[in-house]
C-alpha cells in the first residue's frame, strides 16, 4: 500500500511539468535541479517502501501506548493474521499473552531505548503461541518525544520448540544417568553389605564347626585308632582334609571381606593384601604407606581397599607386569591411593564390545564420596591409576 508522502510526491510531479507546459519557457536551472532531487527522494522512498514490503523478516510500528501503525504482510502472516490491514489500528496489547508481558516489554525497552536480538513470546490470531526474536527501536514521534517503536521479528516458533525438546531430552537423560548411578552405587552397597553377612556366617557358622569336628577327630584318633592301622589312617586323612578345609574357608572370607580391614584397618589391610599378592603372582611389589594408620569411615576404607583389589587384579591380568608400586597418603585433607604397574600400559581406546566393568566400579566408589579416579596408561611403560577423595578425616588415632 502507498503511503500518504508517495501519495503526495507523486501529485506533485505533473503539476510541475504542467506548469512548465503553460509557461512555454524552458524552466530555469534551479527549477530543473529541483525537479530531479524531487524525483530522486521519491525513488528513494519507493525503495524503501518496497523494503518494507517485501521484507521477508516481520515489520512494525507502533506508538508507545499500543496502536498498530503499520506492518508488512510478513508480521501480518507470522501473527496469523490474513492481511496487514487486518492488524492496522488494532491494539499491540491483543499479541500478548498477558498484559504484564507487554509491559516487562516496554520497561526493558525504555530503558535503553532500544532491543537488540531480543527473544519475546506472543499470541497469534488463533491462540497459539508465537516466539519471536526482534530488534526494536524506540524513535521520537512528530513532536521529538521517543513515542513510536519500529521493530522487525524473525519467527523462532520451530527453533525454540526444538530448544526446548532437547533440553527436556537432556533432563531426562541426565534423571537416567542420576537413577543409574544410584543404583549401582546402591547395588556396590548392597553387594558389600552381602560379602560382609557370608563372610561372617561362613567363618562363625562353618568355621567353628570344622574346627569343632577337627578337635573331635583328634580326640577319636588318639583313642580308637590304637588297634588298627587302617582306622588311623583313614581318621589322619580325615583330619588333613578338614585341615585344609578350614583354610578353604578363611580364604574365600578374607576374599569376601578382608578380617583385617575391620579389625585393624585399611593401611594394614593393604600391606597384607598386597604382600599376599606379591607372593601369589611373583610381582615385585613395593609398598609406601603412611606410618601411623588412617582413622577413616569405614565405608571410605572399604571403597578403597577395593580400588587396590581391582587396580592389582587388572596389572596381574591384563598388564604383564614385572613390578607394581602401592602409595597410600593424605595430602592437604586428599586421600590419594596410586597403584603403578610396569606393564604394557592401558590403551586410550577400549577394545570394541569391551564391558570395562572393574574400571566403572573403580570410578563410581570414586564418585560415591566425592572423589575421581585417574587411568593414565603409557605404551610398554605401564599404567598408573590414582584414586582421590578429598576431605577425609585425617586424625591419626589408631584405627578400630
Ligand atoms: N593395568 C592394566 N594394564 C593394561 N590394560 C589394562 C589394565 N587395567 C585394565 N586394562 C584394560 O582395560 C580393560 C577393562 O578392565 P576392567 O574394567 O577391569 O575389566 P576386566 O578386568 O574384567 O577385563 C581390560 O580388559 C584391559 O584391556
Ligand atoms: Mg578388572
Amino acid at each position: 500500500m502507498a503511503s500518504g508522502a508517495d501519495r503526495r510526491s507523486r501529485g506533485r510531479l505533473p503539476l510541475a511539468r504542467q506548469r512548465r507546459g503553460t509557461a512555454g519557457a524552458r524552466p530555469g536551472r534551479s527549477a530543473r535541479a529541483t525537479a530531479l532531487e524531487r524525483a530522486k527522494a521519491a525513488s528513494v522512498r519507493q525503495r524503501y517502501r518496497l523494503l518494507f514490503e517485501h521484507n521477508l523478516a516481520g515489520v512494525y510500528c507502533t506508538t508507545l501506548d499500543g496502536t498498530i501503525l503499520d506492518c508488512n504482510e510478513s508480521f501480518a502472516a507470522m501473527m496469523g493474521y490474513g492481511s496487514r490491514h487486518e492488524l492496522l489500528g488494532r491494539r499491540a496489547q491483543e499479541l500478548y499473552f498477558r498484559v504484564s508481558d507487554r509491559n516487562a516489554f516496554l520497561a526493558r525497552l525504555r530503558k535503553t531505548g532500544m532491543l537488540v536480538n531480543s527473544e519475546l513470546r506472543l499470541r497469534r490470531k488463533d491462540g497459539s503461541p508465537l516466539d519471536i526474536l526482534e530488534n526494536v527501536l524506540l524513535t521520537p514521534d512528530e513532536r521529538g518525544r521517543p513515542r513510536i517503536i519500529q521493530g522487525t521479528a524473525v519467527d523462532i516458533t520451530e527453533r525454540k520448540r526444538a530448544e526446548q525438546a532437547l533440553g527436556e531430552s537432556a533432563r531426562r537423560h541426565q534423571a537416567l544417568a542420576d537413577d543409574l548411578r544410584r543404583l549401582s552405587q546402591h547395588l556396590q552397597t548392597v553387594r558389600e553389605e552381602e560379602r560382609q553377612r557370608i563372610a561372617r556366617e561362613l567363618h562363625d557358622e562353618l568355621g567353628q564347626a570344622l574346627t569343632a569336628l577337627n578337635l573331635d577327630l583328634h580326640w577319636l584318633r588318639e583313642r580308637l585308632a590304637k588297634n588298627s592301622a587302617t582306622a588311623r589312617r583313614r581318621l589322619a586323612s580325615m583330619c588333613e582334609l578338614v585341615t585344609t578345609t578350614i583354610q578353604a574357608v578363611r580364604r574365600i572370607c578374607a576374599d569376601l571381606r578382608p578380617a583385617l580391614l575391620d579389625d585393624l584397618g585399611l593401611t594394614a589391610a593393604i600391606e597384607f593384601h598386597v604382600r599376599e599378592f606379591e607372593a601369589r603372582t611373583g610381582i615385585r611389589s613395593r609398598l609406601d604407606l603412611p606410618h601411623a594408620p588412617l582413622k577413616l569411615r569405614p565405608e571410605v576404607a572399604t571403597a578403597v581397599f577395593r580400588v587396590l583389589q581391582e587396580s592389582l587384579t587388572n596389572a596381574a591380568r591384563h598388564a604383564q607386569a614385572t613390578h607394581v608400586a602401592v602409595e597410600l597418603g593424605v595430602r592437604a585433607g586428599t586421600l590419594v591411593l596410586r597403584v603403578h604397574d610396569d606393564g604394557v600400559g592401558i590403551s586410550d581406546r577400549e577394545p570394541s564390545g569391551a564391558n570395562p566393568l572393574g574400571l566403572i566400579g573403580m570410578r563410581e566408589r570414586a564418585v560415591r564420596w566425592g572423589g575421581k579416579l585417574d587411568i593414565v596408561g603409557v605404551p610398554g611403560h605401564g599404567t598408573t591409576v590414582t584414586l582421590r577423595i578429598p576431605a577425609v578425616k585425617t586424625n591419626r588415632e589408631p584405627e578400630a
